[in-house]
């Protein structure tokens, strides 16, 4: 458990920030009312239990906030993470939809979706135009929406998402240029508008600044870089699938059972900011729907 200063509160999702290196908050990353309710859900009793722990743990250490940037370093996940997702791509969309291994039960799906229609209409009322390039597009869930605004090129890594990518754009009579090629490639024009749904939550902490920078080469002066990813809500992934935002790797599960790694980060709000600023964007804005969003948008 890695201790946060600030944070959103993982049952609430209400923003906390401690008020000292050592407050059991920071460990357990829920807030004072969540902890205080502790007695009453298995989750929370979980995290409080661990949070104690790992306090008491630390004790006689230097200071217990040295925790909060010692975070250990990632390996290269990046050829076991496209592994997952070509294999991955048949099932992929369950999680949208909330069908399968994804489905939480009526009240969490019912919160996912109204969740998910923000999230839509969020991007419906930015002001994409013109060229549009899609980075790490996957199964294309958001290239209708995009492809309906301007020149649409969506790339993927892997072959077997971009080929259900096609199949949703014809179903909606929609054109776009789909090509195989990596996130992390050099871009090779600048463009009117840069999206990434779902993939800032795969960049390594360490390599965020790079990955920010190249996001703004794509990009003309002025134009949009926008993003939707993932909130640590406990009930967005799978049944199987536990959530912890404190560590930078974590394990998935296929259908089939099949094991993989990713590197997922569950950025906060502020921190990313910040780092779009770092990177030389203007008017850098990431806000969180109720649960399970993080929306951003910046201008280069
Ligand atoms: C979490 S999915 C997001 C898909 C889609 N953007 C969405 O919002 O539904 C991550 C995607 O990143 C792709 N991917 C993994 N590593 C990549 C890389 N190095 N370059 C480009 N895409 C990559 C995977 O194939 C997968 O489709």
């Amino acid at each position: 458990m890695v201790f946060r200063a600030a944070f959103d509160c993982l049952w609430c999702g209400a923003s906390h920030v401690v008020r000292s290196p050592d407050d059991l908050e920071g460990y357990a990353q829920l807030c004072p009312a969540c902890i205080g309710r502790a007695d009453e859900n298995g989750f929370l009793r979980f995290r409080l239990k661990s949070a104690l722990a790992e306090r008491a743990a630390r004790v006689g250490q230097p200071s217990a906030s040295s925790a909060i940037v010692a975070e250990p370093p990632v390996d290269d996940l990046s050829e076991e993470m496209k592994a997952y997702y070509a294999a991955r791509a048949p099932e992929y969309d369950d999680w949208y939809l909330r069908t399968g291994r994804y489905s939480r039960g009526p009240v969490h799906d019912l919160a996912w979706n109204a969740d998910l229609d923000t999230a839509t209409l969020w991007l419906d009322e930015l002001p994409i135009q013109g060229e549009i390039v899609e980075l790490a597009a996957g199964t294309g869930w958001w290239s209708t929406l995009l492809a309906g605004k301007g020149v649409l090129s969506l790339y993927d890594a892997n072959e077997l998402p971009l080929d259900r990518a096609r199949d949703r754009l014809l179903a909606h009579g929609l054109r776009a240029h789909i090509h195989v090629r990596d996130a992390w490639a050099e871009p090779d024009r600048a463009v009117d508008a840069l999206y990434c749904g779902f993939w800032l939550s795969h960049v390594p902490r360490a390599r965020l600044a790079e990955f920010l920078d190249l996001a703004r080469r794509w990009l003309k002066p002025g134009g949009i870089f926008a993003f939707i990813d993932s909130r640590a809500d406990p009930q967005s992934g799978a049944v199987d699938q536990e959530v912890s935002a404190d560590l930078e790797v974590a394990p998935r599960r296929l259908a089939d059972g099949r094991d993989f790694r990713v590197v997922k980060v569950y950025w906060q709000p502020a921190e990313l900011e910040a780092a779009l600023r770092a990177a030389g964007f203007a008017r850098a804005e990431v806000t969180t729907t109720s649960r399970f969003f993080l929306l951003g948008r910046a201008a280069a």
